[in-house]
């Protein structure tokens, strides 16, 4: 062991998700996903995902502690995700959580998951860089980050005013006929695509939108776009359409985050959420970022989704910072500011 064992747990969408960590170690991460269940509504529907999070709470919190071999009275502390998101499914986490650290009588961390998000590069790259931008993009959020320190300083610098990045992604897939989630089959799908056989809008990237919303990010014209290219012509190979639409995502959001970089005079750049698994986007990022100097770290797809090692990995870092650990009585909260790291 190198450092604290820290119990993680995640229940803020559809992942019922518990990882395990030593310091910056990983032991465990396992997740029980109610995805499929969500797939006929093409989008998640907030009364399933919590009572999937009943079924699998325990039983995933059991084969965590199997799967790291150790026991729960050998924890140092329980972290879990207090926000932002959907509220039933936070409260099945945070309920958890608080009756174990209650029962066990250890310390209970009740965290940001955006912050998770950031702080599981630690797990596979080391001691996370400050200052850096974060770029994080998933189903629920599209947010761009100044983390000057991850357990005490998170400044958001711009986020969606529509659609999520993941949103879009599942609401064009759902246009092509390619299934729920939409990310993976445009990613799997674009790879015999033309990116460039259609120029797809990049929300807020012309100069009338410098002054306002040069940090933000607008996905829903884009989707308004592709159904109706795709209405005016109907022949067009899906691959085609999805490639270009992969790119206008893209595109836009490594643009943003490396001016983000620029304005802020940062040279480091972490990616996370789920949209960050996408292949065309952690290639753009490498190589833009590489032109203007700039460090880009990804944690592996599988971090970037959903997981309970995040909301781990943050408890391990607050626990190192001597934070003090979250009083009883805290509310998991579906919209916590970024700025909220932890709660006191
Ligand atoms: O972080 P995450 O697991 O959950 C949320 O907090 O939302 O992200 C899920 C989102 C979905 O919208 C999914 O379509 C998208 O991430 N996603 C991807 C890829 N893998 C997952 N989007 C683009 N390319 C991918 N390879
Ligand atoms: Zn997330």
């Amino acid at each position: 062991m190198n450092g604290p064992l820290i119990l993680g747990i995640e229940t803020s969408c559809d992942e019922t998700a518990v990882g395990v960590v030593s310091g910056h170690t990983l032991l465990a991460d396992e997740v029980a996903s109610s995805v499929d269940e969500h797939a006929r509504f093409g989008g998640v529907v907030p009364e399933v995902a919590s009572r999937a999070h009943v079924e699998a709470i325990v039983p995933t919190i059991e084969r965590a502690c199997e799967k790291a071999k150790v026991s729960l009275r050998d924890l140092d502390a329980i972290a879990v995700t207090a926000g932002p998101g959907l509220i039933g499914a936070l409260l099945v986490g945070t309920s958890a959580a608080s009756g174990l650290a209650a029962a066990l009588e250890k310390p209970l961390y009740a965290v940001n998951h955006l912050a998770a998000h950031v702080s599981v590069d630690v797990l596979e790259h080391g001691p996370l860089p400050a200052p850096a931008i974060a770029l994080l993009v998933s189903g629920g959020h599209t947010s761009l980050l100044r983390v000057d320190d991850v357990t005490h300083s998170i400044t958001s610098l711009g986020s969606t005013v529509d659609d999520a990045a993941g949103e879009a992604f599942d609401k064009v897939a759902r246009l092509l006929g390619l299934g729920f989630p939409g990310g993976p089959v445009i990613d799997r799908v674009s790879a015999n695509g033309n990116s460039e056989a259609i120029e797809f809008p990049r929300g807020f990237s012309q100069s009338k939108d410098q002054a306002d919303h040069a940090l933000d990010f607008s996905f829903s014209g884009l989707k308004t776009a592709v159904a109706r290219y795709l209405k005016d012509h109907p022949e067009t190979k899906v691959a085609d359409i999805a490639a270009s639409f992969q790119e206008a995502v893209a595109d836009v959001l490594v643009t943003k985050a490396l001016l983000a970089a620029r304005r802020e005079g940062i040279d480091h750049l972490l990616l996370g959420g789920g949209v960050a698994a996408n292949s065309r986007l952690r290639a753009l990022a490498t190589e833009r970022a590489k032109q203007q100097g700039v460090i880009v770290r990804t944690p592996s797809p599988r971090l970037c989704t959903d997981n309970g090692a995040m909301v781990a990995a943050l408890g391990s870092l607050l626990v190192a910072g001597a934070v003090a650990p979250t009083a009883p009585g805290y509310a998991a909260t579906s919209h916590l500011p970024v700025s909220q790291i932890a709660f006191t």
